[in-house]
């Protein structure tokens, strides 16, 4: 679950540092060396995060690069629950997270209680849970699944049942792609995908009417519509590849993507769906950490994941049925 802290207690958390941005990479390089760690860094983290990384992903990819690290310490720069995810899939390692506050609106929005209701609306429905959830939340679910295998895990399964949480906007596209189960959807969304509307997309497509649209399939269904591509952040840039003609894509996920597309793609344009300069598409989490938050969490061992074993078996039970299921995309 993420931390709470008092207000008082939370100002403690912060450090600043004055030193310049060489000196501090320098001393990341430093630190990460002799403790031998890896950084690993999601596609939505700021650029210079994705830069210094050992490994940037999406959550599928980032916590198979934990379970196959030899690395002692693992720095994880994304949001509370795919650090949680790292040290429950390796529980012998000490697992960072740079910043206290990165946590997920979307991981907050459902609790072992609030599952437990559901559960009881739908009895004998088999639990398939979004890996954007708390590490209780994921020991009370059957499997895990993310956004670039959730259609395979949801056939993996010999139930025509089933309760997907908590991603209401995933589990209709996954539902649209298995008609043949019956899907009980929770009702939660991640407020940074959840806030882009058609018409936007409409509108930014008006202005690049040649361009291919991505979407994250955690996108309302109307966006979802418009998309050519629907995939993890990751499956983003198979899916750029796959169009080697086209110049420029609209990018419906969160902005910190296109940073990671740009690297890989520098011949192409990318542009932010909602069609806005300062781009609307922004975690807040994601974007708390930075450099110094690295640095910090590397010399200090901060902010180290901690769970109560019991939490840890459910989960991994969870978490490693996901893994034997192969990728969407
Ligand atoms: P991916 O697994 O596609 O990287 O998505 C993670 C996420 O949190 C999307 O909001």
């Amino acid at each position: 679950m993420s931390q709470v802290l008092s207000p008082d207690k939370s100002l403690d958390y912060y450090h600043y540092s004055h030193l310049p941005k060489e000196e501090l990479v320098a001393r990341i390089e430093r630190l990460r060396r002799e403790k031998n760690a890896v950084i690993l860094a999601h596609n939505y983290q700021v650029g210079e995060i994705q830069d210094l990384a050992d490994f940037t992903g999406d959550s599928l990819g980032l916590s198979l690069e934990a379970t196959k690290t030899d690395a002692d310490l693992i720095v994880f720069c994304g949001v509370n629950f795919m650090a949680e995810s790292a040290k429950i899939l390796n529980p012998e390692k000490r697992v960072l997270l740079p910043h206290i506050g990165a946590g997920c609106s979307l991981a907050d929005s459902i609790t072992p209680e609030s599952l437990d209701d559901w559960k009881a609306r739908y009895p004998g429905y088999t639990v398939v849970t979004y890996i954007n959830s708390s590490a209780e939340v994921k020991a009370e679910s059957y499997i895990c699944c993310t956004s670039a295998n959730a259609v395979s895990v949801v056939r993996s399964l010999d139930t025509d049942k089933i309760l997907f949480t908590p991603d209401r906007n995933l589990g209709r596209w996954v539902a649209a792609q298995v008609p043949e189960k019956e899907i009980a959807i929770y009702d939660g969304v991640c407020p940074t995908h959840d806030v882009l509307r058609g018409a936007s997309l409409e509108r930014t497509h008006g202005t690049y009417p040649d361009a291919i649209i991505i979407a994250h399939p955690e996108c309302r269904q109307d966006v979802i519509e418009l998309a050519h591509e629907v995939c993890s952040t990751t499956g983003m840039i198979k899916a750029v590849a796959k169009y080697p003609l086209a110049k420029t894509f609209i990018i419906a996920t969160e902005h910190g993507m296109i940073h990671q597309l740009k690297l890989r793609f520098p011949d192409k344009e990318f542009v932010p769906a909602d069609g806005c300069i300062g781009c609307r598409l922004h975690c807040p989490y994601m974007k708390m950490t930075g450099l110094q938050d690295v640095y910090f969490a590397l010399e200090e061992e901060r902010f180290e994941i901690e769970l109560a074993e019991d939490v840890i078996e459910g989960a991994r039970l969870a978490l490693e049925r996901m893994m034997a299921v192969p990728r969407d995309h």
